[in-house]
C-alpha cells in the first residue's frame, strides 16, 4: 500500500530512477537533493506536483539531515520506507597497493558510503517510528561483499561498502525486533553518475535497475528475521 518515502541522492542515476517509478504507483515521495543545479528532478516534479517534494539533504551533514527531517515532519508527520541509496565512487579506486593511494578520497567514500546511511538513519528514525511501514532500505553493492571479492584495488569503496553491510547488520539487530524489516539491497551495473558523467557501459539504465529493484525494495520476504545482501537477480551475495 503507497505511503511515504525519503529516498537519498534522488537528482539523478538509481535514485532519480526510484523516485520516477514510484510516483505512478502512487507514493509520496521526499526525494533528497544534493545538486541543486541538476534539472531532471525538479522537471520529475512538475510532472508529479503534489506528490513529489524536494528536500535539500547532504549524507555528511547532520544540520542537513536534521533540516530535511524537519521538513519531513511538518509536511505528512511520517515515513513509511527510508532508502538509503547517496553514494559515491572515486576515479583512485584503480590504484594497487604498489601506486600511492589517495586517504583522503578514502575518507571521502567511507564518509558518504557508510557513515551517511547511520547519519540518515539516526535522523529521519522519529518519523519512522511514527510511520506504518517501518521498512529500512541500504543500498549496498556486491563490492561490500567480502566473501565474494576478487577485485585487487577499489579499496576505498570496496571497504565503505562492507562498513555500511555491518553498520546496517547493527541496526538489524536492534531495530529488528522493535518492528523493522530491512533490505540490504546490490542494485546491479547500472548508467549512472558515479564517474561525474553518465556511464555508457553496464548493464541497466537507471530506470531498468529501478523497475527490477521495486519488488525486492517494497515487496515482503519469507523470512524477514534473516538480513541478507540480495541483487537485482534476488541471488544472495555472502556477507
Ligand atoms: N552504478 C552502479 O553500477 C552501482 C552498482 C552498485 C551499487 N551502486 C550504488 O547505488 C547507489 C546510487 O548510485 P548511482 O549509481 O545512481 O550513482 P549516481 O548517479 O552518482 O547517483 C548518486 C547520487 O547521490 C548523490 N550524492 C553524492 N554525495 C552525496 C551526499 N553527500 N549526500 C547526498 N547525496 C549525495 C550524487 O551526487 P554527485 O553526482 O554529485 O556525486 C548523485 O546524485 C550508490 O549507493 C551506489 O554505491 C551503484
Amino acid at each position: 500500500m503507497p505511503g511515504t518515502v525519503l529516498v537519498t541522492g534522488g537528482d539523478r542515476g538509481f535514485g532519480l530512477g526510484l523516485c520516477a517509478a514510484l510516483l505512478p504507483l502512487g507514493w509520496h515521495v521526499f526525494a533528497g537533493q544534493y545538486l541543486s543545479d541538476w534539472p531532471e528532478l525538479p522537471a520529475l516534479q512538475r510532472q508529479y506536483p503534489e506528490t513529489l517534494e524536494i528536500v535539500p539533504l547532504d549524507v555528511r551533514s547532520m544540520e542537513s539531515l536534521h533540516a530535511a527531517a524537519d521538513f519531513v515532519q511538518q509536511r505528512v508527520g511520517a515515513l513509511d520506507v527510508l532508502i538509503n541509496n547517496a553514494g559515491v565512487q572515486s576515479e583512485t579506486i584503480y590504484a594497487g597497493i604498489r601506486s600511492p593511494q589517495n586517504y583522503e578520497e578514502m575518507h571521502r567514500l567511507y564518509d558518504v558510503n557508510a557513515l551517511g546511511p547511520l547519519r540518515v538513519v539516526e535522523a529521519f528514525l522519529p518519523l519512522m517510528d511514527a510511520g506504518q511501514g517501518k521498512r529500512l532500505c541500504f543500498i549496498s553493492s556486491e563490492a561490500g561483499s567480502i566473501g565474494a571479492a576478487q577485485r585487487t584495488s577499489w579499496f576505498g569503496y570496496c571497504m565503505s561498502k562492507a562498513a555500511l553491510n555491518m553498520a546496517v547488520k547493527i541496526l538489524f539487530n536492534d531495530l529488528r525486533p522493535q518492528g523493522y524489516t530491512f533490505r540490504l539491497y546490490h542494485p546491479g551495473w547500472i548508467r549512472s553518475y558515479m564517474h561525474g558523467q553518465k556511464a555508457v557501459e553496464a548493464h541497466f539504465e537507471p530506470e531498468e535497475a529501478a523497475a527490477l529493484a521495486i519488488p525486492i525494495l517494497f515487496g515482503t520476504n519469507a523470512d524477514e528475521n534473516r538480513l541478507a545482501l540480495i541483487d537485482y537477480d534476488g541471488k544472495e551475495w555472502p556477507y
